[in-house]
């Protein structure tokens, strides 16, 4: 049905003002100060945005939804996956395709595609993991390339899980230089993590707390400090997943000052959520474990200044959505053994609106900059990021009046498939009241009412 939404303040990255938007069909068709009603196609839907903001649909490039890690399955399919990312205003998702190390890329490549394509409501594209690299493997990685998929993902974590050695990254970065595609990293020191685990357990220290000593921020910056000299090396352009300290910031921000072609991405729990919450009483700390894990309060400011400073490109989620009661426990002996993630994709606008906007932190073009516009430029997603003619008709009306409380035990704002929400009991000030995706209404008045399988993989320039 086509749409015309009236009287919204649009915000894009760079521009503020206030027009009417109609959209014919999947693209935008018009922005005209005024759009009489009158001049559209019969049975347009109208909704009025006084008040409001007009935001393009918002992009997260970092979720896991099929993920077989740590001897279990991430909780979401793409059906609640996308419904609760479209809930909270995001409207193309990328996923890992994280395959185990025996399996072909080209299988994995079709496991995953055929797990989000007739299920999704949101558009939706994929980071094809290395997580080998061998003559099969690489004829494997340039026929997916040609089907669309213009990205990697690489660990330098997870030791005999889903990493890769020295040999196979460098392969891999020169491949993509090759091809013209962005590598997306994860950067950890395998080694030095795996050390430390064993030496914590050793000590008796099993809590979910001691997960962050395992992993400390020098660990980190390491890793990052490590893909830049490959990057540099290959000339390879790379993305640092899930920044989470000030440390492994600066030495991307280094390379970039030196000329590696370098994006930094942080992660929502990141910005909101430090490592005292893993502290918490009865085995509550495991909600907050992940990778790299959350750390001291003191990083918080930080990461903010690097994102009100656009040094930071993206904000993303990592969401990885495991249960408390049946699989965060399956490291009550030991935190090694707690799968790591935290279910954040349908809260990453609202409580990135909430803590950076309400408060100053960021603007209203970094925050549309940095939960759209950046992604899509990156990873070239033709058609999103933006509010212009021709553009997908994407949109987000916000409601920045709004005011309520995320809880796992209400659909309002949880409707991941897992049994806790990392955020219980938080205020929102701010939420999505009415979504599109390619000019189709998704989300009215807060309400969900989209169709599930109507979202399509998204073309990659
Ligand atoms: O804790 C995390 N990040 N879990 C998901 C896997 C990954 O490393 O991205
Ligand atoms: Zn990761
Ligand atoms: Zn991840």
């Amino acid at each position: 049905m086509p749409l015309l939404i009236k009287h919204g303040r649009i915000i894009t990255s760079t521009d503020d003002y206030t027009a009417d938007i109609y959209c014919a069909g999947d693209t935008i068709s018009r922005i005209e100060k005024s759009i009489d009603p009158g001049s559209c196609a019969a049975g347009t839907e109208v909704i009025d945005a006084a008040g409001k903001y007009v935001f393009p649909g918002f992009i997260d490039p970092h979720v896991h939804v099929y993920l077989p890690f740590m001897g279990t399955y991430a909780k979401d399919d793409w059906e609640s996956a996308s419904r609760a990312a479209l809930m909270g205003g995001t409207t193309t998702l990328i996923e890992m395709i994280c395959p185990g190390k025996a399996d072909e890329p080209m299988g994995a490549f079709e496991t995953w595609l055929g797990k989000a394509q007739g299920k999704s409501t949101c558009d939706f594209t994929f980071h094809m993991g290395v997580t080998r690299f061998d003559d099969l493997a690489e004829k494997q990685f340039r026929e997916i390339v040609k089907r669309g998929i213009r990205s990697f993902k690489v660990f330098l974590a997870y030791k005999g899980a889903l990493g890769v050695d020295d040999r196979e990254l460098y392969h891999t970065l020169k491949l993509a230089k090759e091809l013209g595609v962005v590598v997306t990293a994860h950067c950890e020191n395998e080694t030095l993590v795996a050390e430390r685990q064993a030496e914590l357990l050793a000590a008796g220290k099993t809590a979910p707390q001691f997960h962050e000593p395992s992993r400390p921020v020098q660990v980190e910056a390491e890793g990052v400090h490590h893909l830049m000299t490959f990057a540099e090396l290959t000339g390879a352009e790379v993305y640092v997943v899930h920044t989470s300290c000030d440390e492994a910031a600066r030495e991307a921000q280094r390379a970039i000052l030196r000329g590696v072609k370098a994006h930094i991405e942080v992660v929502l729990p990141h910005l909101v959520v430090d490592q005292s919450y893993t502290e918490k009483p009865g085995f509550e700390g495991a909600k907050y474990v992940m990778s790299p894990p959350l750390r001291d309060k003191s990083q918080l400011p930080k990461m903010w200044d690097h994102l009100a400073r656009r040094t930071v490109a993206t904000v993303a989620t990592d969401h990885a959505p495991f249960d408390f009661e049946t699989q965060k426990t399956m490291g009550k002996d030991a935190f090694t053994k707690i799968p790591n993630g935290i279910p954040s994709v349908e809260n990453r606008v609202d409580l990135l609106f909430t803590h950076g906007v309400t408060t100053g932190k960021i603007d209203l073009h970094t925050f549309v900059d940095c939960a759209s516009t950046r992604a899509a430029g990156i990873f070239g997603l033709k058609g999103k990021g933006t509010i212009a003619v021709g553009a997908d008709a994407d949109l987000v009306v916000y409601d920045p009046a709004y005011r309520g409380k995320i809880s796992a035990k209400s659909k309002t704002h949880h409707n991941m498939a897992t049994d806790y929400s990392a955020f219980e009991g938080w205020d929102l000030r701010g939420r999505s009241d009415t979504v599109s995706v390619r000019g189709q209404i998704v989300v009215r008045g807060g309400t969900f009412v989209g169709k599930s399988g109507a979202g399509r993989l998204v073309p990659r320039g």
